[in-house]
């Protein structure tokens, strides 16, 4: 029965439109002893009924610390995959399973594993974006907001792969002079933005400041004001003393700025494309309604092999021993 609810990889159960979905989660969250970890790049509703909203790192140094019985993940697949990973013995939910991450499926493990053969004496710093069996294969996860930090803090003549954004790594290797072997992985949410366009709304708002995450185009990074993982960003819009952000990242980062600087304004930097959006695909296939069902009925879930878990636990384990060194 579950099994058939699921084929669509979430649960596909009729609602009744008269509930008031903030009130009834919020009951459930109560009654289960559930907590919901929200990342920025969800729709605003659900961020409203998280109950922690973070970045990568942020979102993982939550769901190891939590003691709620069940983490109900709003976010997509690796995230989810990472709290189990962390929390072996909890109950993790994502609300719709095809959530997927398209930096993570441009690293398939087998041919990750063959790549990693060539460099036999490199050490493997894999951005989170990944997939489990990628994390078994790594010595270290960064994310980010610590990339920067955790290159740095290997010796000097340490040979470094870095796996999978490119756009991250090359990041990494300007600011730390490494010279790290690449995987060549993207994000096809922040490859998409257009340099053509973005350069023409700085000439319209030339008091604006251009923000962009570090998984962007080099070309992007370089006209950049400020670069930073999504909370770097949102920390940026609060404190800087600039009144308009061109924001180049996933959209929903916007719903937080907005909250936190209501009398500060925020424009979407413009993809390549006719659309106009720079939504994430796999982010956004979370709903309110997904996110009720699979509260209430206690699924979709992730479930992991113990093997798997265990060798993918110790580089999460070592990002965050790394992180509480840093003071991140
Ligand atoms: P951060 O929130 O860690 O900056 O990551 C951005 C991202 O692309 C998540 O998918
Ligand atoms: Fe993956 Fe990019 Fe979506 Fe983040 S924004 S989940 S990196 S596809």
């Amino acid at each position: 029965m579950v099994a058939d609810l699921l084929s669509k990889g979430f649960l596909d159960v009729p609602i009744d439109l008269s509930l008031d979905l903030f009130q009834e989660i919020n009951k459930l969250k109560k009654e289960k002893n559930a907590v919901i970890l929200a990342h920025y790049y969800q729709e605003a509703d659900i961020q409203d009924v998280a109950d922690f909203i973070g970045d990568s790192l942020a979102l993982s140094q939550q769901a190891a610390k939590t003691d709620a019985k069940i983490i109900l993940f709003a976010g997509v697949h690796f995230m989810a995959e990472t709290a189990k990973i962390l929390c072996p013995d909890k109950k993790v939910l994502l609300p719709d399973l095809k959530a997927g991450c398209s930096l993570a499926d441009s690293c398939p493990a087998d041919k990750f594993a063959e790549f990693k053969s060539k460099h036999p004496d490199h050490l493997v710093i894999s951005y989170i974006n990944c997939s489990a069996e990628i994390k078994a294969l790594t010595d270290i996860v960064c994310t980010s907001s610590n990339a920067e930090k955790i290159v740095e803090s290997l010796p000097k003549d340490q040979k470094i792969i870095f796996a999978p954004d490119k756009n991250l790594g090359a990041y990494i290797k300007k600011q730390t002079g490494r010279d790290m072997v690449l995987w060549d992985g993207s994000c096809m949410v922040h490859e998409i933005f257009s340099l053509e366009k973005i350069t023409k709304l700085k000439n319209q708002y030339p008091n604006a400041k251009l923000i962009a995450h570090p998984e962007c185009e080099a070309a992007i990074l370089e006209i950049s004001d400020y670069i930073g993982s999504t909370s770097g960003l949102l920390n940026y819009t609060e404190k800087s003393t600039a009144q308009e952000f061109i924001v180049a990242t996933e959209a929903g980062i916007l719903h937080q700025m907005i909250k936190n600087s209501p009398k500060k304004t925020f424009i979407a930097a413009p993809p390549n494309n006719s659309c106009a959006c720079n939504d994430c695909p796999h982010m956004k296939l979370n709903t309110l309604e997904k996110l009720y069902n699979c509260l209430k009925y206690e699924q979709p879930e992730i479930l992991l092999s113990a093997e798997l878990i265990e060798k993918a636990k110790k580089p999460i384990i070592r990002m965050l021993e790394l992180s509480a060194q840093f003071g991140l």
